[in-house]
């Protein structure tokens, strides 16, 4: 029987999806491809892989850039720590991309699985990447009922993952993998009528698909409910940037009130001296633990309203320019 590597690379070698990051061999490139894939698919990921490499080619342009500038381009791919510290490895570079294992590692940002993937699709580093296609992958082909999210899960996975690598094609091997766990291997409904491993699959023999992987904890959710007021002074309105420790980091907003409860109250809000008309009933904004329920305000304010230390009062005409996050970008939409 072909080993599983032989086979794995077989399948790649048929059914690889072209993307432009492949087979280029720049660091540079495969590390904004890679940081930008952890936070979507590559159907989604893949205008802003565009975007990026156009406007930054090269790590001494994505250094020079502003981190506002850098943020607005991001925006609406969410975890915007990811862009925050992208921005700072570029700067760490000095122009020139890290070419060891441990110099890549040391990047901000960039943990066991990044550099794995950057090392072997740029050097041809024999390191094997362990994400969840490659957890879904070799849990069902092998049967194994360790939990993804154990220490000793992360062990056993890295270890098989290292173990099956092959070394003279390791950018293709974890790329195959990925790609074989995003359309062949799936979460829902793998398609195991055209999979190759059909014969081998301790998952597929033994009907445990739906059991596989095996996750020990549920992640906690928990509710938060923010209330926006959009304020109308003339021709300008005011924005807050968000601060450290806690969702959205550096990321601008309307004026927000957040409440225990799904009621909103403005009564702590000192600047507001009329109530404040609604503008759409809440909308549910999913975040990866957390559920945000949001309504949006609307207030006018006369000229002569100063404006509190904490805002920034810009054009409203201008507002485009500023990165938000997809949920106050949503509840724009609604004035
Ligand atoms: N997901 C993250 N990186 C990827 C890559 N290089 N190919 C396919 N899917 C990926």
């Amino acid at each position: 029987m072909k080993s599983f590597s032989a086979t794995l690379l077989t399948w790649y070698d048929r059914n690889k999806r072209s993307l432009p990051w492949r087979d280029v061999g720049d660091p540079y490139l495969i590390w904004l491809s890679e940081i930008i894939l952890q936070q979507t698919r590559v159907n989604q990921g893949m205008a802003y892989y565009l975007k990026f490499s156009k406007k930054f080619p090269t790590p001494l342009a994505l250094a020079q850039a502003g981190e506002d500038e850098v943020l607005k381009l991001w925006q609406g791919l969410g975890y915007y720590s990811r862009a925050r510290n992208l921005h700072a490895a570029a700067k760490s570079m000095n122009g020139k991309f890290p070419t060891t294992y441990e110099g890549v590692r040391a990047l901000k940002g960039v943990g066991d699985y990044t550099a794995a993937a950057i090392c072997s699709m740029a050097y041809q580093m024999p390191y094997a990447v362990v994400d969840g296609n490659v957890y879904r992958v070799l849990s069902r082909v092998f049967g194994i009922e360790t939990p993804i999210d154990s220490t000793a899960g992360k062990k056993e996975f890295t270890a098989l993952a290292q173990n099956l690598l092959d070394k003279k094609r390791p950018g293709d091997f974890n790329q195959a993998l990925m790609d074989f766990g995003a359309t062949v291997c799936t979460p829902q409904t793998p398609l195991c009528k055209e999979c190759p491993f059909a014969k081998l699959c301790a998952a597929y023999r033994t009907g445990r698909i739906e059991e596989l992987p095996v996750k020990a904890q549920k992640t906690k959710i928990s509710t938060r409910y923010f209330h926006y007021i959009y304020v109308e002074q003339g021709n300008f309105t005011w924005l807050h940037k968000r601060g450290a420790g806690d969702v959205w980091q550096n990321l601008y907003e309307l004026p927000l009130v957040e409440t225990p409860g799904p009621k909103a109250d403005f009564s702590v809000v000192t600047w507001l001296k009329k109530a404040p008309v609604s503008v759409c009933s809440p909308i549910k904004h999913v975040l990866s633990h957390r559920i945000i329920w949001a309504d949006l305000y609307k207030v006018v304010l006369p000229p002569s309203a100063r404006v509190p230390a904490e805002f920034l009062r810009v054009k409203q005409a201008d507002l485009e320019k500023y990165a938000v996050s997809r949920l106050v970008q949503k509840l724009l939409e609604k004035l």
